[in-house]
């Protein structure tokens, strides 16, 4: 054997391969690597980290001031709680402060960065170079398999490692390489699956339902959206197919179908006391004018067709009032779906957590293997929560393997 094929056979068979060259498994290898591990990452997609670039509309929300378990879901509520307090929002801070990278806070506590998201990949992609990482992309992955070891056949030939860590992400944007093989290696190791769905996405209403959403598409006001007993201050969006916008991406994580998204137009304000005053000053306006003193104009000439008589405002009962103002602050929406894993941000559901170590994120009944980020059964809030989720948990397994 001469000694460039040496070289090659040893990558055969590193201590660590990673299936995916997203964030989780980035910030993973890298991990490993630093600590003395040989890593291979595998991706299927032509270059790394995809989804961060386009992630934060180009400026990538990394990750966010006020990290809490409360913001992520799971069904296992307390299994995030251990990654994320050993991998912080400040041990992030200082990897961009090592590599100069510039950074602002919007809303929020929600941290951007000010040039491009590139800025995360490159620092990604130099962190693993300077650990001796192994990256190859365009390769796929054909099966997996475990006797002494893990044996990862591909396209680009077979890889055999103690440990194997799949970091494939979520269903979310197919066009971008996602894929549900996380699930599939946990299903063949014995390990649950809660179905993946798509969160974070806008909801639609059926045909014949709620039509006058889409007149309303472009509409965009402040509102409190809720479900059950969660609810959202943010901003609302009508769409051509339905309801989007920060408030309603947050509750649709939450959201099955059957149940009402409630909106509050108006929250934090009385607006029975508020048309109570308009009546007794303005008396001659009508429901268009006296609502679009709070409401983009199409909205208000909705909600006055829908809930306000067409007579003078000071004509209108106090009973008439009141109702108005039920109508703007319990609005019950009832959507008929999610606009599907095309548009969702993000997958809610994956690999069980119940089946992994909320330390170091290995599969309890199969030592070696390890699942994080997005595959995993933890689904963070809008606002930087899942990419210092896929941190957290690739920085759990990176230490661990
Ligand atoms: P990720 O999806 O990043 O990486 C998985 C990798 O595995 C990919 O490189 C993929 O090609 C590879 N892969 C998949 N299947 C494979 C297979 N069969 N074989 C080999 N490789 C395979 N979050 C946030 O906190 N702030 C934000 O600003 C945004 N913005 C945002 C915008 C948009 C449009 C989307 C779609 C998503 C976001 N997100 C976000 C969510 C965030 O991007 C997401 O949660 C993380 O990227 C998840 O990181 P992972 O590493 O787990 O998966």
């Amino acid at each position: 054997m001469t000694l460039p094929e040496r070289r090659e056979a040893i990558w055969r068979t590193p201590d660590v391969v990673v299936i995916g060259a997203g964030a989780a498994g980035l910030m993973a290898a890298f991990t490993a690597a630093r600590r003395g591990s040989r890593v291979v990452v595998l991706d299927h997609a032509p270059e790394p980290g995809r989804k961060i670039l386009i992630s934060g509309g180009g400026r990538c929300n990394f990750t966010n001031r006020d990290v809490k378990p409360e913001c992520f879901l799971s069904q296992n509520r307390h299994f995030a709680r251990s990654a994320l307090s050993r991998y912080t929002p400040a041990d992030f801070l200082a990897l961009l402060a090592t590599h100069k990278i510039p950074w602002h806070e919007k809303k929020l506590g929600q941290l951007f960065c000010d040039n491009s998201a590139s800025d995360i990949v490159k620092m990604l992609l130099a962190e693993c170079d300077a650990a001796g990482v192994r990256l190859l992309t365009d390769v796929r992955v054909a099966d997996v398999s475990r006797a002494e070891a893990f044996r990862v056949r591909t396209s680009a030939g077979e890889f055999t490692s103690a440990a194997l860590v799949v970091a494939t992400g979520g269903l979310s944007i197919p066009k971008l390489g996602a894929s549900g093989f996380g699930y599939d290696v946990a299903r063949h190791f014995g390990l649950p699956v809660i179905t993946p769905e798509p969160a974070l996405v806008p909801l639609v209403f059926g045909a014949g339902t709620e039509s006058w959403v889409k007149e309303l598409a472009g509409v965009s006001l402040p509102v409190k959206a809720s479900c059950g007993k969660v609810a959202f201050e943010e901003a609302l969006l009508f769409t051509h197919r339905g309801l989007s916008g920060p408030a309603l991406l947050q509750i649709s994580s939450y959201w099955q179908v059957g149940q009402p998204v409630r909106l509050d137009l108006l929250p934090g304000q009385d607006s029975g006391r508020l048309l109570a005053e308009v009546k007794a000053s303005k008396g001659k306006m009508r429901g268009p004018a006296v609502l679009s003193r709070w409401f983009p104009q199409r909205l208000a000439q909705e909600l006055a067709r829908q809930y306000a008589p067409d007579r003078p405002v000071v004509e209108w009962a106090d009973k008439t009032i009141r109702a108005l103002a039920e109508h703007i602050h319990r609005l019950d929406m009832h959507p008929t779906g999610t606009e599907g894993f095309a548009k969702a941000e993000v997958t809610r559901g994956g690999v069980d957590t119940r089946a992994l170590s909320s330390k170091t994120m290995e599969a309890q009944q199969v030592p070696g293997l390890y699942f994080i980020g997005e595959a995993v059964d933890v689904t963070g809030w809008l606002g930087g929560y899942n990419f210092q989720w896929a941190w957290a948990s690739g920085h759990a397994a990176g230490e661990a393997v």
